[in-house]
């Protein structure tokens, strides 16, 4: 096994990416899940999306989710937004980070956020600037990083030139999404290499999907190549109801299982993120895809 870095930085993105492709859970269960996610060591948690309540109806009540929580001291909350109005909002709501997300492919972009990739990248200027006027950073997320469900396979190209065009307009930091579960470990290779040939020092997260199980090894793989911030949904939450096959995020608790016994430190506390998964768990109503959650930490023994 190569260097790996010592500390990686985790963000929870179960209360929003998880949330939002499940069933609306009421308002109070959302606060609930935030608060008991500050508890368990996690850095980071991207809290809620001021979106289109009309495109996920999920998020309607984001502002009263961000009233209620708890603002735990330690850990650093954020918030998604498609487009300038939603910014505005989150500003307005005191977040100081935000992350806005664009697609690589544009019949992606499209379908998410009504606008072609370029268009979006016009709006993003804008976005980071008005971020930056109150004091604010700014994430660009490229979603579909490595494919689009809709185009197939995105080439890595075509990811560095949107990436690039966010960095040339001040992005604080750059994350790749791989919305549907389509990297492999070659291709996080393959993308991560031609990113830090161009960019060696912008700051890059990742975002994967375990939506044909390569989740982990994508994590593996981007860690050896250095990478040192990554996100991950408590349970492995989300999916879409209405698709099939579809799945959430890698699952905070498997990331946070596998990299801990190789020496990574992620802060976070392995069987409070356990008992946090337990928790979304009787939220959802649904029995999520979680292996550690089922299993417990690979140190449990049961009774001889
Ligand atoms: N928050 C709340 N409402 C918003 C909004 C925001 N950020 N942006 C737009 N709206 C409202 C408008 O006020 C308008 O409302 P009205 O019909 O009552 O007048 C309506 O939404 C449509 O606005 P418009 O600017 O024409 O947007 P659109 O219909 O082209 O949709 C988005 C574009 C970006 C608002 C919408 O596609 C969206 O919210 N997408 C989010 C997708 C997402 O979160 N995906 C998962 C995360 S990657
Ligand atoms: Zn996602």
């Amino acid at each position: 096994m190569g260097d790996v870095p010592e500390r990686i930085s985790l963000r929870e993105v179960g209360p929003r990416d998880g949330l939002q492709n499940e069933e609306p859970v009421p308002t109070d269960d959302k606060v609930a899940l935030v608060d008991r996610l500050s508890t368990t060591g996690v850095g980071r948690i991207e809290a809620v999306s001021f979106v289109s309540p009309k495109a996920i109806p999920q998020m309607a009540d984001a502002d009263d989710v961000w009233r209620r929580v708890h603002k735990a001291a330690g850990v650093r909350y954020s918030a998604l937004v498609p487009n300038l109005r939603g910014a505005r909002r989150a500003l307005e709501a005191g977040f100081t980070e935000l992350e806005v997300v664009v697609s690589a492919s544009g019949t992606h972009n499209r379908k998410n956020v009504n606008r072609s990739t370029e268009e979006s990248l016009d709006d993003i200027a804008v976005i980071i600037d008005t971020a930056h006027a109150a004091g604010a950073t700014c994430q660009v997320i490229v979603s579909t990083a490595w494919g689009c469900p809709f185009e197939g396979d995105v080439p890595p190209e075509r990811t560095v030139t949107v990436a690039g065009r966010a960095v040339a307009d001040g992005a604080d930091s750059v994350s790749f999404g791989d919305t549907t579960g389509m990297a492999t470990p070659s291709r996080v290779r393959r993308l991560i290499g031609e990113f830090r040939s161009r960019h060696p020092d912008m700051p890059l997260n990742l975002h994967f999907h375990n939506t044909r199980g390569t989740g982990l090894a994508n994590v593996l793989t981007a860690l050896e190549l250095g990478v040192d911030d990554f996100d991950a949904s408590v349970g492995g939450l989300g999916g879409c109801p209405y698709a099939p096959g579809a799945t959430g995020n890698i699952a905070t608790e498997e990331l946070v299982h596998m990299v801990a016994d190789m020496g990574v430190a992620t802060g976070v506390d392995l069987d409070a993120m356990i008992e946090a998964a337990a928790e979304a768990e009787r939220i959802v109503g649904r029995t999520l895809p979680s292996q550690v959650l089922r299993a417990g930490p690979r140190t449990r023994t049961i009774p001889a």
